[in-house]
């Protein structure tokens, strides 16, 4: 994804485009909270950021078609479609829909589609996504979308392999750039990959193991969570159908104490406010809670304590 934008920036979306560098200020559509190395990207490109807020379904379409319709500044788009990082929102077929059927001002405008989740079920009942190319290409926009995966969550965290889909041009396009970039990539571990699964029922057959890990993990937090924080009303959060993360609410200007406190009493959880372009989540309300590498013992253990660190950050809100 990194590698995409400098592409862009440097030689623009296709030979026809100019490049993003020379276009002046870049914008850039953050659904939020949202997944931190995304926001560094643009962070580092110097790209503005403009929070975009997610329901269950999605983001929200209405202030996305709006703002990609009057301002050509605006390039792209963030998007988790499926379990997405922290808030494990799929996106609805009608925002998918939507997505395609956009009518952005900048004819670059790029929807990068990063399905970092895809496989990565947490119940024997998975979120279902339309595949955005297909409605791109019916809503006469293929160029649009770029989809990204790995399995850096799948068999070797940063050791994976990284794959892109994107309409035959895209591809085209890309391998042109690719072409002189590398002489060769990783063809050994490719080939790892394939003799390992064999074909997709033997990625979905190791997925269900990671399901068999993951979901007792995500339950111990979730039932802690439900029996301790839900009879007093002081904090919301997610319980996703896949993949990595709980979003968790509390009471506004709540959310940096409640880290500190953890930290305190030796629970390190995401800093406060990296769910946010800029770190700065402007409720200071959001924690994103990983719950997939410790032992069940340890979890319930941090649990207590991110519970406890809840209640006392609440009280202190409200007798300040
Ligand atoms: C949404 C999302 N995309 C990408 C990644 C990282 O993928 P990779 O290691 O292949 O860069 C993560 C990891 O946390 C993620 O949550």
């Amino acid at each position: 994804m990194y590698d995409t934008i400098a592409k862009f920036m440097l030689f623009g979306v296709s030979p026809e485009h100019k490049p993003w560098k020379d276009c002046g200020k870049i914008k850039w559509l953050c659904p939020v909270p949202g997944y931190d190395r995304h926001f560094l990207i643009c962070e580092k490109f110097g790209i503005e950021m403009v929070n975009v807020p997610v329901d269950e379904n999605g983001p929200d379409m209405d202030m996305i078609e709006k703002l990609v319709a009057e301002d050509e500044s605006i390039k792209g788009i963030w998007c988790v479609p499926m379990y997405a990082n922290p808030t494990g929102v799929t996106y609805s077929d009608e925002v998918v829909k939507r997505f395609a059927a956009l009518k952005p001002k900048a004819d670059d405008f790029r929807i990068f589609w990063d399905n970092a989740y895809c496989v990565h079920h947490l119940s024997d009942t998975p979120d279902t996504l339309l595949n955005i190319l297909d409605e791109c290409k019916k809503a006469g926009c293929p160029e649009r979308p770029i989809m990204f995966a790995s399995t850096s969550k799948v068999t070797f965290a940063g050791a994976g392999v990284a794959m892109y889909a994107a309409s035959e041009e895209n591809i085209k396009y890309f391998l042109s750039m690719m072409t002189v970039q590398t002489i060769g990539y990783d063809k050994i571990n490719q080939l790892r990959h394939v003799r390992f699964f064999g074909d997709f029922e033997g990625l979905k057959a190791h997925m269900k193991k990671h399901q068999a890990l993951l979901a007792p993990r995500f339950r111990a937090v979730l039932d802690a969570l439900e029996s301790e924080l839900a009879p007093l009303g002081c904090a919301g959060w997610t319980k996703p159908n896949g993949g990595y993360f709980i979003s968790f609410d509390g009471m506004e200007g709540t959310a940096k104490r409640i880290v500190a406190l953890c930290k305190e009493a030796g629970v390190v959880l995401t800093g406060a406010g990296a769910t946010f372009p800029y770190g700065r989540d402007p409720e200071d309300k959001n924690i994103r809670i990983a719950p997939t590498y410790p032992s069940i013992e340890e979890l319930e253990t941090a649990v207590k304590i991110f519970i406890v660190a809840v209640k006392l950050a609440s009280a202190e809100k409200l007798l300040g």
